[in-house]
């Protein structure tokens, strides 16, 4: 039998990564009213997320989990908002379009601020500084001012994520994303791609399939289905004081929510079975995502499979693989062996961002594009031989002209790196770099979805 579980039943397990308070009364006082605020997200929103991860795990639909590493409190800008999510709608046409299949499209937006780190404190000059742990946690500035955790600066992350996700449902729902506009952006994005002829292919398909719709008297800037779309919001559950404030019952249900987001996940820093970030999640009815990297044993991911999902409930767990292309190949298999002979029913998603971080010569952190490439398409080559479905994928990535990844059709080199890295945190693809590699995604999508259209001899022969 499971131990009881309450929202504050993690405050008995052991934890890591959790930030020193300087004044204990302070953060209990700021919890105290973030329990009282309204909820962020509705119960019924993420249940309606499950249904659709379920629809994921069946094979049916793709999963396109994507935004920054870090939100910040500076970047909080519509302009900002509004790029991101013309270029993740981009991305998400062309993988629709490519896998004949809904895309279920969730950002990492809207309360991604707290963030694990590899050390506890950092050293600069011979100063040694508490570690910058997210906007929700400290400032980023290098003073010992700026790296005292502030409770108050959870206040400013709850608004921040209210505001952001009310633009974002206006945009969703206000005709603003409507299937027209978004075909018309991506063909600017191809016309001026370096890679033009390669994408225009798949463009002039869209295009004709549009079209074609018009032909037949579909309105595609008024029919409802064409006119709006769904977008959820997802982040870390790191900070679980924050956490349980946000979690309250839903009275439609009677099950508890955590309502700072649609869907949760677990780090790969904090996924230890008797630790309170696996409590924690265990208890709230959201879809949750559990990162898997290279130091997780397939015996270990059972057994934190049976306890973040007891049910075997479709569409409740997504595994977020992230082990670095050099790895995936050989720590996939085991994994995936193991969750298919106990026939647990999870949605399998990359994360090709987390497994490829490198130092370039300059000094900046950084990713090539072409590892990440090359880690995806390990990650779909796995899945088909062990007749499994590869779900989705899980980037860091933002809707602006930065430099913080390396490659790409347009090739950013170490050398541009110095020109636009403002990332908080990890570096992320850029809008170029996304919308490309949901083209690069969309080629082995539709390869995918022959194989598995295909008799199991040809999947055998692959
Ligand atoms: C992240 O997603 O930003 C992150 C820290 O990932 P991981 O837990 O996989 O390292
Ligand atoms: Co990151």
């Amino acid at each position: 039998m499971a131990e009881r579980w309450t929202p504050d039943s993690w405050r008995s397990k052991p934890i890591v990564q959790v930030p020193d308070y300087p004044d204990p009364p302070a953060l209990a006082a700021v919890e105290k009213q973030l329990a009282s605020f309204p909820p962020l997200v509705f119960a019924g929103e993420a249940r309606q997320l499950k249904k659709t991860l379920a629809r994921v795990a069946a094979g049916e639909a793709f999963l396109l989990q994507g935004g920054d590493c870090a939100e910040s409190f500076a970047e909080h800008g519509a302009n900002n908002i509004r790029d991101f999510f013309r270029v993740f709608l981009q991305m998400a046409v062309v993988l629709t379009y490519a896998a004949a299949s809904p895309v279920v499209k969730v950002g990492r937006i809207a309360g991604q601020f707290a963030k694990p780190r590899s050390a506890p404190t950092e050293k600069r000059d011979g100063m040694e500084l508490p570690s910058y742990r997210g906007d929700i946690i400290n400032d980023n500035d290098f003073t010992p001012q700026a790296r005292q955790p502030d409770p108050r600066r959870q206040l400013q992350a709850y608004r921040q994520s209210a505001a952001t996700l009310n633009l974002l449902r206006a945009f969703a729902q206000g005709g603003y994303a409507n299937l027209g506009s978004v075909h018309q952006w991506m063909l600017g994005f191809v016309k001026d791609s370096p890679q033009s002829r390669r994408y225009m292919e798949l463009a002039d398909r869209i295009s004709e399939a549009l079209g074609f719709m018009r032909a037949c008297g579909l309105n595609l800037e008024n029919h409802p289905e064409l006119r709006a779309t769904e977008l959820y919001t997802s982040h870390e559950a790191l900070l679980l004081g924050f956490e349980e404030s946000m979690t309250r019952i839903d009275s439609t249900s009677g099950d508890w929510y955590c309502t700072s987001g649609h869907m949760l996940w677990i780090g790969d820093r904090t996924r230890q079975p008797d630790h309170a970030h696996i409590e924690f999640c265990r208890g709230v009815e959201n879809p949750i995502g559990l990162k898997c990297g290279p130091s997780l044993k397939p015996d270990e991911l059972l057994r934190l499979i049976d306890t973040l999902d007891p049910e075997n409930e479709p569409g409740r767990l997504t595994l977020i693989c992230r082990f670095g292309a050099d790895k995936v190949g050989e720590m996939l298999p085991p994994l995936v062996r193991a969750v298919k002979r106990e026939e647990r029913n999870v949605v399998w998603s990359c994360d090709p961002m987390h497994g490829n971080t490198i130092s370039a010569a300059s000094g900046y952190k950084t990713r090539p594009f072409d590892r990440i490439l090359q880690e995806v398409k390990t990650f779909f080559t796995v899945h088909a031989g062990e007749g499994t479905t590869a779900g989705g994928v899980h980037l860091e990535m933002t809707g602006q002209n930065v430099t913080e990844c390396t490659g790409g059709a347009r090739a950013i080199t170490d050398e541009d790196l110095d020109s636009r890295y403002h990332t908080f945190c990890d570096p992320r693809l850029n809008a170029d770099q996304s919308i490309e590699m949901a083209f690069l995604l969309a080629e082995l999508l539709k390869k995918d979805r022959v194989t598995r259209a295909a008799p199991l001899s040809a999947v055998a022969s692959l």
